[in-house]
């Protein structure tokens, strides 16, 4: 028969810990509640406060059932008040001898049949365990962040946690209302091992000045469908919880170079500027705590006019190709009132593309989300042509032809010849790097890069690629465009993958690797990360839509540039594509397709 878990206790009321607190507490079951001091055991009672009286003003919860909850939480400070628990959750500072101090006395003060977890999220669970008497009765449970929303909860098991008390703990947590994944003890788990390289890839770019942090967390929002950007997430981690999880995964996972926490995190922990809890991190906020941003001096300005900051007037704008990116470009400079020249290799590859943006306007039509008149405007608005001539007097032209760089780079070539001095010249290449394009050019100033995402008239971000050689005017007017085209424009360097797929792609590349190595399913990999960190689809499911062949691709070249070892292409990735299961396009990659 199944344990039951009438009371628990939570030690560490900090980020994770009130969180905690409050999942159990909704639930019905008695917390103790414990802190190191009588001014934290404060903060956290402030914490879960705040918490519930939001839920109420929301109306997620009612009055009187937030008053029996907080009536379940008896508040202490010291270990010696859990005596008499189930089942203690330990959410101290991620430092391994903190830890088994705290189990060592845990297993002196709990009763024996008490089961003693650890909210961990890169220590042993197995090294804090043996801390105790009792390893058997020791296993991790890592609550994800906040807890009381995130639906996910990985079980994680030792070599000697016993199976009544991981069946116990899984029966709890399915009364919780959560989903649990059981795994092993390995660094990071599922969900950190794929999500702290990626967090940790991303602070880097931040450092180097290859985007700002309100561009690096839209590209990752707007691109990915992501709740929230890697930098605004560091801060609701917190920094310093962040620096020790990488640095014990870095430790512990094989000393790989991505793990090791970039200079300027530990300097931000070191100046106090810990994330929201401290009021600081990345962001600024209101006060401690507080999820609200407020302004500060890395906020940009908006200075009320486009040209103000230099850009050039745009009119008409020229898009060069006859494929889908082209296609689904024509319709959104166009519906943006551009006049447009959209220039194909022919008279029949025109008449194509043609026929394609007047359907796809037509869709939006029937979908009630444009007006007739609407659609003719913008139709009207398009001149079709087979010749590059018809590109001289346009102000922009934007190039969405086939990826090769030599086809480019003689378009380019050619575009300097015809095209009036002043054009800014575009790219849409998603993996060249725009300064060989530029340099076909003998104008490399007035050449950006403008990475569409597909498709086009849905997809709300441009990545905006300046070269060393891209002049200020040039980006102020590729920003410009994207705002009138109801964009979001990020701006970054000219690195391979851009902002979005540099970091979208290895993380992808990684739950492959982890697959591979056995340590966990297809399915609950895609749990994890769609439970435990909120993302639209888990990197499986996203693989097969975006396609293994592709995804390949991409994940080679930003091997090939940058050189990073942690980049190498998963061997397991290599052979599906070489065997033909290439996703849903041929009806198999990671899941089979042809049923569903
Ligand atoms: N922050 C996250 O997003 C997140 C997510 C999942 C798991 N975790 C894990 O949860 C644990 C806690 O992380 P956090 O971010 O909540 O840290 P935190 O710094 O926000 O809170 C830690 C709390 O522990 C208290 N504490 C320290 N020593 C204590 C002691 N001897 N007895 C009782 N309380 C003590 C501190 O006063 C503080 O309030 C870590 O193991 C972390 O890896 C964190």
């Amino acid at each position: 028969m199944a344990r039951e878990f009438s009371s628990v206790g939570v030690v560490g009321l900090g980020t994770m810990g009130a969180g905690i607190v409050e999942v159990f507490a909704r639930n019905g079951i008695d917390v103790v509640a414990v802190e190191i001091s009588d001014a934290a055991l404060e903060r956290g009672r402030t914490t879960l406060t705040g918490s519930t009286d939001r839920a109420v003003a929301r109306g997620k919860l009612a009055e009187a059932d937030r008053d029996a909850l907080l009536a379940r939480v008896d508040w202490q400070v010291g270990l010696d008040a859990l005596h008499s628990v189930d089942l203690v959750i330990e959410a101290v500072p991620e430092h391994l001898d903190l830890k088994q101090r705290i189990f060592a006395e845990l297993d002196r003060v709990c009763k024996p049949e008490a089961i003693l977890a650890t909210n961990t999220s890169s220590l042993s669970v197995t090294e804090i365990s043996v801390a105790t008497t009792r390893p058997n009765q020791v296993i991790g449970i890592h609550f994800f962040n906040p807890a009381p929303v995130m639906k996910l909860v990985e079980v994680v098991r030792t070599v000697v946690t016993s199976a009544d008390v991981v069946a116990d703990v899984e029966a709890l947590c399915e009364r919780l209302g959560k989903v649990d994944v059981t795994i092993n003890d390995r660094a990071g788990f599922i969900a950190n091992a794929l999500l702290f390289g990626y967090l940790n890839h991303a602070v880097g770019m931040f450092e180097s000045h290859y985007a700002s942090r309100e561009d690096i967390d839209a590209a990752m929002k707007l691109g990915c469908g992501l709740p929230m950007g890697p930098l605004a997430l560091m801060d609701l981690i917190g920094l310093d919880t962040a620096y020790e999880i990488l640095d014990t995964m870095y430790r512990r996972g094989g000393r790989d170079r991505r793990h090791a926490p970039v200079p300027l995190i530990k300097q931000m922990v070191t100046a106090g500027l810990l994330g929201r809890k401290s009021g600081r991190g990345f962001y600024t906020y209101e006060r401690p705590g507080s999820p609200v941003v407020v302004p500060d001096e890395q906020t940009p300005v908006a200075t009320g006019s486009a040209l103000a900051d230099g850009a050039r007037a745009i009119a008409k704008v020229g898009v060069v190709g006859s494929g889908t990116m082209a296609t689904g470009i024509i319709e959104v400079f166009a519906k943006a009132g551009y006049e447009v020249v959209s220039v194909t290799r022919g008279a029949e590859k025109s008449a194509k593309v043609c026929e394609a943006v007047k359907t796809s306007l037509n869709k939006g039509v029937v979908r009630g989300k444009l007006s007739e008149a609407d659609r003719d405007a913008a139709l009207g608005r398009v001149t079709w042509s087979a010749t590059l001539d018809h590109l001289a007097d346009v102000d922009l032209v934007v190039e969405a032809v086939v990826e090769e760089l030599s086809v480019k780079k003689a378009l380019f070539a050619s575009l300097d010849e015809i095209c009036k001095p002043g054009v800014v010249l575009a790219t849409t290449t998603s993996s060249l790097p725009v300064i060989d394009v530029a340099m076909a050019t003998q104008r490399p100033a007035d050449v950006v890069g403008l990475h569409f995402f597909n498709p086009a008239p849905i997809m709300p971000l441009v990545e905006i690629v300046q070269t060393i050689r891209t002049s200020a005017e040039t980006t102020a007017t590729a920003r410009a465009v994207c705002a009138a085209l109801g964009k979001t424009g990020v701006v970054c360097g000219d690195r391979s993958g851009f902002i979005v797929n540099a970091l979208l792609f290895p993380y992808l590349n990684d739950a492959v690797k982890m697959l591979e190595a056995s340590y966990s399913t297809a399915d609950d990999i895609d749990y994890a990360m769609k439970l435990g960190c909120g993302y639209p689809m888990g990197p499986f499911e996203l693989l097969d839509v975006v396609g293994l062949d592709v995804s390949l691709a991409i994940q080679r070249e930003l091997y090939l540039e940058l050189r990073e070892p942690g980049f190498a292409p998963a061997p397991l990735l290599e052979h599906l594509v070489t065997a033909g299961y290439l996703g849903r396009k041929s009806g198999r990659g990671f899941r089979d397709h042809t049923n569903r």
